[in-house]
Order: C-alpha cells, then structure tokens, then sequence
C-alpha cells in the first residue's frame, strides 16, 4: 500500500512538470520566462547538492559513529569547533553571493521597462475578468490580449477593487495588481500562438475562474487584429439578431448601462467588458468556455452559476428582479446578437 502511495506520489510530481501543459513554467516562450526558469533551474540543482551533500554527511556520520553492542565507548566530550564553525558560516556566504549575481541581474532586468515598447497594453483586474486597453492605438477589449511577436510590451497594471496578479505561465512570472497604485512589467513572446493566463492573487470567489488567453500575433495578423479592433460594432439585419439587438439596448434588461459596444449610442457602460467585437473572441468569461451559442446562452441564462459571485449576476436587473427574468427566447436572441459581434 506505501509503495502505491509513493509510486503515486512520484508519478503526479513527474506529469506535473510535463511539457506540454498549457500552464507548464518550464515550457517557456520568451525571455523572461526563460530567464525565470534559468533562475529556478539553478538555485534549484545548487539546492540538490547541498542536500545530497548533507544527507550523505548525516547518513555517513550515523552509522560510523552508532551505538555497537557490547561496547563501551563513550562519546567525545567537547565545545565548538572553530574550524568547522567557520567552514559552515563561510560555505553557505559564498553560496549564497555566487546565486545572487544571476538573481540581482534577473531582478534588474526584470525591473527595467523598454524605452521603446512596441506596444504598451493597459491592463486592469476585475473581479473576475481583465480589461486590457491599448492606450496609444485607441482599442479597449477583455479577456484576450492580442501581442505582436518577438516585441517587447510594457504592460501597465491597475485594479480599483482588490489584489490580482498578472500571471503568463510560459511567457513571464507574476507581478502584482495593487489596487489604485500602479504597477509595471514587461514582456516579450518568441513565438506565435494562444498561451494562457490565469489570475494569481486570491481575489474572491471566482478566483480560479479569472483567466485570460494570450494570443501571439505576426506583425501583419497584430495590424489586423487591431484595425478590426477600431471599427465600430456590426448592426444587425437577421431577424433574430436584430430582436437580441433590441433586447440589448432596452432598458429593461440594462445591459447597456455596464457594457460598452462602439457605435451604440445606449451601449456605453464602462463596468463590465466591452462587447464591441465579442463575438470574435474564441472564449467566454474570461477564458473559461468556449465561445458557443450554447455556452453564450447558458451563460446569460445564469452567470452566477458559471461564475459564482460575478456582478452581472449580483447587480444585472434581469437577475435580480424576477418580474425582469429573461425567457428562453430572449436569451437565444441575445446570444444570437452577441454572436454577430465579430
Ligand atoms: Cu483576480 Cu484572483
């Protein structure tokens, strides 16, 4: 049964350091990332040593020194041992110096923004979604950072409600989203592709469901996502998309007073992500299920039930005042709308 347990135990850590998951440190993508595992992988082999070393001492010294039948030795009896005491202060000082020079270059590097970002990407914490703005190219959208390739992006970080943190597993580690005081980082992705993010500060309920898709864009697909990006929201003509269209900007159902779609003249609220273009998002709820009719509907249906503590759940009329509940057809209709947002 130990065995089982032990052998368990083993296999989990080996698939746990696994290349090909999608949150894996060790499966990096860029320069940070990569420097951050370089860091992790020698602190942490210069860590084995020591062990091993001092395992191997206390192993060694147990059975050389032990009690033997019938014997009558006596242990030594002494204080200190200056020799000793200085090799085991001056050992780990050195050890300690010799780590901290890629350490401290790593901290600098890490700590020093681009003079010349190629993009600089506002990004704001939401319980439980991220906003990200693109300040000097006048786009705002949620839950999928577009980047260019091989270019460096400084990516300012803000929340006006609690902690967050902003976490790129395979392009760079996690800093910090301090409510109303700023924060820095940069980074840069090597090569093109969808990587995920995920929220690393405990920030409520919801926390494990705030994630976020990174996708790595060659220069041509980032010029396109972005000019897309500036146009103003489809109008509908379809019959059913036009009825959800309807339903969207009533004031009965209010979705407009949180959510801002460009061009809409109802549409221009700033709490919840802006739909402008959802439809053209390949996920839902910040990254937590693909984006389906089935998924958009069940979501809208009830948001608190995907996403446990959400305010569109807590404050959305529609949820919390049953004479405004939406009915089946409404919900198809809306999520038919949302759909043509491409
Ligand atoms: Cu946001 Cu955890």
């Amino acid at each position: 049964m130990k065995k089982i347990i032990s052998l368990s135990i083993v296999f989990l850590l080996i698939v746990s350091c696994g290349k090909d998951l999608p949150m894996s440190t060790f499966d990096t993508y860029g320069p940070i990332a990569e420097e951050q595992a370089f860091l992790f992988s020698i602190i942490f082999w210069a860590g084995m040593v020591v062990l091993v070393a001092v395992e191997a001492a206390i192993i060694y010294i147990y059975f050389k020194y032990r009690r033997r039948k019938n014997s009558n030795r006596k242990a030594a009896q002494f204080h200190g041992n200056t020799k000793l005491e200085i090799l085991w202060t001056i050992l780990p000082v050195v050890f300690l110096a010799v780590v901290s020079v890629p350490v401290l270059s790593a901290i600098w590097n890490f700590g020093t923004m681009p003079e010349n970002p190629a993009v600089v990407v506002n990004v704001k914490g939401h319980q439980y979604w991220f906003e990200f703005e693109y300040p000097d190219l006048d786009v705002v959208t949620a839950n999928e950072l577009h980047i260019p390739v091989g270019k460096q992006v400084l990516i300012n970080l803000d929340s006006n409600n609690v902690l967050h943190s902003f976490w790129i597993p395979k392009i760079a580690g996690k800093t910090d989203i301090i409510p109303n005081q700023g924060n820095q980082m940069w980074i840069q992705a090597d090569h093109t592709g969808l990587y995920y993010g995920q929220c690393a500060e405990f920030c409520g309920e919801s926390h494990a469901l705030m994630r976020f898709k990174v996708i790595v864009d060659t220069d041509e697909d980032f010029a396109t996502w972005i000019d897309h990006q500036k146009t103003e929201a489809y109008v509908p003509n379809d019959p059913l998309e036009k009825e959800g269209y309807t339903i969207f900007m009533s004031a009965k159902a209010g979705c407009g007073g949180c959510h801002m779609i460009n061009g809409s003249k109802k549409a221009k609220g700033k709490i919840g992500p802006n739909l402008t273009h959802v439809g053209s998002r390949q996920h839902l709820a910040s990254g937590i299920m693909e984006n389906t009719q089935d998924n958009l509907r069940q979501w809208i249906k009830d948001p608190g039930k995907i996403k446990p503590g959400n305010i569109m759940a807590s404050q959305g009329a529609v949820y919390m005042d049953p004479n405004k509940a939406l009915t089946d057809s409404e919900v198809i209709a809306l999520a038919s709308y949302l759909q043509s947002l491409k």
